[in-house]
């Protein structure tokens, strides 16, 4: 249905085109969200394994790759604007199935050096009549080796990011040797890397990212690269929502200092202000800590994106994230300036088939 431009068409058009995921959904969402993850996981890992069914895929969902959509961004040639953002696919277990879904880029992690098991559960929570989820996973990771491991059997044709954090039991003052260890084993595996000083399940994660410690992170994880021989390959960081207007500024400027490649702008947040209803305040309230994401982030994640845009003004690239749920949402992001735009919550709600239903939209719009 190219050239359609009525917002609620096109958002019928993206969840009539996928009555598979409106079979699935009620059985997913019957599973605490996590079993449901788990099942999800184990069933795209089948399916990529039986042959023709990623063929299949592509056929049935993601359609044609759209030529005039790709684009280049810090060096690096991407097939598609719409990418995967980090914590859905953590060990890079399902590259085959983001590629046939038709996603241009999909980052995986967070990956921490060495293993972790993460929180406690229950850490991940949904409000369906919002569209909203909860996390506290903290870095639940294989480890680097590991992962490093299975990314050697990436497809091609996918651009792949390796987002990577600090294990909860390194200090604050030691975690520049871990950004550095997980790099050193994920980096040459993948075509760009997002370091996390953003996620609110890590104690004292979001503090790295006061520019008197970011610059010394920075700086020092230039070096790693430059040891390692990949000037080549782009460093971005990634940024959490909750950051005061001032000191976003600052850290824009700090990044535009230390020669990074490029900024990915938002992670979950933890303002309880932006679930609607009181009633699923109060739910949330009950649930305890954790960083919210979906479509009641947007504003919030938005707003931050535009000023981070204005402060670049061109410098350096910004990858959107936080709350896309519709084509229109990712249309804005990439008009507003953003050179790439990621999707996690809304595919829990509304399907894999969104990610085409995106790129059909914006080719559609093209002149
Ligand atoms: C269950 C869950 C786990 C996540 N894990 C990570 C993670 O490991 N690393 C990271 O950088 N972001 C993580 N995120 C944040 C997302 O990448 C994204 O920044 C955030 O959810 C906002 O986008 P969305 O509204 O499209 O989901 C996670 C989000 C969710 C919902």
């Amino acid at each position: 249905m190219p050239g359609q431009k009525d917002p609620k068409t096109t958002m019928i058009y993206v969840n009539q085109r996928h009555p598979l995921y409106k079979t699935f959904r009620p059985l997913l969402f019957a599973l605490p969200p996590e079993q449901a993850h788990a099942l999800a996981i184990a069933v795209g890992k089948i399916a990529q394994c039986v042959p023709g069914v990623c063929s299949l895929l592509i056929r049935a969902l993601a359609g044609k790759p759209h030529a005039t959509l790709a684009r280049r961004v810090a060096g690096v040639d991407f097939p598609a604007p719409i990418g995967l953002a980090a914590g859905l696919d953590k060990g890079a277990e399902l590259l085959p199935i983001w590629k046939a879904l038709g996603f241009g880029f999909a980052e995986i992690g967070t990956v921490t050096p060495l293993p972790q098991p993460g929180n406690p559960k229950p850490r991940s929570f949904r409000i369906v009549d919002e569209e909203l989820a909860l996390n506290r996973m903290g870095f639940n990771s294989e480890g680097a080796a590991v992962v490093a491991k299975r990314l050697k059997r990436r497809p091609k044709g996918l651009v792949v990011g390796g987002n990577i954090g600090k294990n909860k039991i390194t200090p604050e003052e030691r975690a520049l040797d871990d950004y550095r260890l997980a790099y050193r084993a994920i980096a040459p595996e993948v075509d760009y890397v997002a370091l996390n000083v953003s996620s609110p399940n890590t104690p004292g994660l979001r503090r790295l990212q006061a520019p008197e410690l970011l610059m010394p992170l920075l700086t020092g994880m230039l070096r790693a690269r430059q040891e390692m021989g990949l000037e080549g390959q782009p460093i971005f960081l990634k940024l959490a929502p909750d950051l005061a207007p001032e000191d976003l500024d600052s850290i824009v400027d700090t990044a535009l200092a230390s020669g990074i490649s490029g900024l990915i702008a938002t992670n979950t947040t933890l303002d309880r202000g932006i679930v609607k209803s009181e009633a699923n305040r109060a739910k949330v309230m009950a649930w305890g800590d954790g960083g919210l994401s979906g479509r009641a982030l947007k504003p919030k994640a938005q707003a931050m994106q535009r000023r981070i845009l204005q402060r670049l003004n061109g410098r350096l690239p910004l990858i959107a994230c936080g709350g896309i749920s519709t084509p229109q949402d990712a249309q804005e992001s990439l008009t507003m300036g953003a050179s790439l735009a990621q999707v996690y919550t809304a595919l829990i709600f509304q399907g894999p088939g969104l990610v085409a239903g995106i790129h059909e939209y914006l080719r559609s719009q093209q002149p």
